[in-house]
């Protein structure tokens, strides 16, 4: 069984990490199962893509589509076109798409469309019921032509199974990202700026934005900036900064006083910042599952989630997006009287493995056992 794996933005990338060695795995016990990784290029900047290949040993793709940014029609339609091109060379057996990116729905739809190619959705059945966000959007197209559904929670196959997917083809398998997390727990690395700002475990704030929703208006970005910054109430808030978000701040010249904007951190650095940070602001859906995972408290800048999990049982917290949400979630932060959270069923470092061995199972002998 060959399976294209297809990564083309930073998220993608931390879930690809623990199903290549899920495969590999597999391999090693003589398993008849091969993959080729596929890079469409959404993203492209070392510090987006290529720090995360390096720290998490991620092999060099077999290809790179080398796709870059661009509107969301022309981006995804450079990327059905490339892989198009690649499948109808050289076919694999599954096209196996993560989580929600327009490289997501872009090859779904391509591999989909030729003869014999079956779809696996790796975090099928999430939804935010929010149309506005491009993801949710390549959610529903790709969910609409899967045919192996994995999913991170019960909620998701319940969503599946409302829209009429048969039970028989949803596998509840847990959390690729969180395979990842737990994996390289006793690795993450103290980021350099953490002895040049002084920073001490639980004394700061780690900041990220990049939803069109929160940045794309400067007014409103200023806003939100400023509200976090004062809410804060002096302790450091590390801002790194988004692509999207980056380039909105320099054409503004928007100053966000009391917050330190950094370039964003690898992997590694990155989560070793929220681990030990006091709390998180976010907008981000996979940082809530982190922050749930390593028990930090978690403010969601956002109307609606997709991953409900991290509210009912983790750490975080949906505030919406009117900055006037911010500084009671700040005081109660301060006060002590954050909720402590759990772990999600099955987020237990092994759904890579239960996907592989799902795939194989269907593909040796037509049935799958999770
Ligand atoms: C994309 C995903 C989003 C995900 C996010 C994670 C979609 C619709 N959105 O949003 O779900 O949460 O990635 O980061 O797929 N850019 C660079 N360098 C890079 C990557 C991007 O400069 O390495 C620039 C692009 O050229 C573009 C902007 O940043 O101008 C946005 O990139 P894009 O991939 O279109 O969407 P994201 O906002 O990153």
């Amino acid at each position: 069984m060959l399976i294209d794996l297809i990564a083309g933005a930073r998220p993608n990338f931390i879930k690809v990490a623990s199903i290549i060695e899920a495969i590999e795995r597999a391999q090693n016990e003589g398993l008849p199962v091969k993959y080729r990784l596929i890079h469409t290029g959404q993203h492209y900047d070392g510090n987006m893509s290529g720090s995360f290949f390096e720290e998490l040993n991620i092999p060099a793709p077999y290809y790179n589509l080398q796709v870059g940014g661009g509107s969301q029609a022309e981006q995804t339609a450079r990327i059905m076109v490339a892989y198009e091109r690649i499948l109808l060379d050289e076919p694999c057996d599954v096209c196996l798409v993560v989580g929600d990116v327009n490289s997501t729905m872009a090859c779904a739809i391509a591999a989909k469309k030729i003869p014999g190619i079956k779809l696996a959705h790796v975090e099928a059945g999430i939804r935010s019921g929010d149309m506005t966000m491009p993801e949710e959007i390549n959610r529903i197209v790709t969910d609409s032509i899967t045919d192996y559904f994995f999913t991170t929670s019960e909620t998701a196959s319940e969503n599946l199974r409302k829209t009429g997917v048969d039970k028989s083809s949803i596998f509840f398998v847990g959390n690729t990202m969180i395979d990842t997390l737990l994996k390289n727990d006793s690795r993450l690395k103290k980021p350099q700026l953490w002895e040049g700002l002084k920073l001490e475990n639980g004394q700061y704030i780690v900041l990220t934005l990049h939803r069109p929703n929160n940045v794309d208006d400067p007014a409103k970005l200023t806003q939100l900036l400023d509200t976090v910054a004062t809410s804060a109430q002096g302790m450091k808030v590390i801002f790194p900064v988004h692509p999207r978000t980056a380039k909105i701040i320099e054409e503004h010249q928007l100053i966000a006083s009391g917050i330190y904007t950094i370039t964003p951190l690898s992997y590694l650095e990155f989560n070793y910042l929220v681990k030990y940070a006091k709390g998180v602001v976010t907008d981000s859906g996979g940082i809530t599952e982190e922050a749930t995972v390593m028990g930090v408290p978690c403010m969601t800048l956002r109307d609606s989630t997709e991953r409900p999990e991290t509210c009912t049982i983790g750490t975080n917290e949906l505030l919406g997006t009117d900055p006037q949400n911010i500084p009671p979630a700040f005081a109660r932060l301060f006060a002590g009287s954050w909720k402590k959270g759990g772990i999600p069923d099955k987020w237990d470092g092994k759904s890579a493995d239960r996907i592989v061995s799902t795939l194989l199972a269907i593909y040796t002998d037509g049935k799958a056992i999770v």
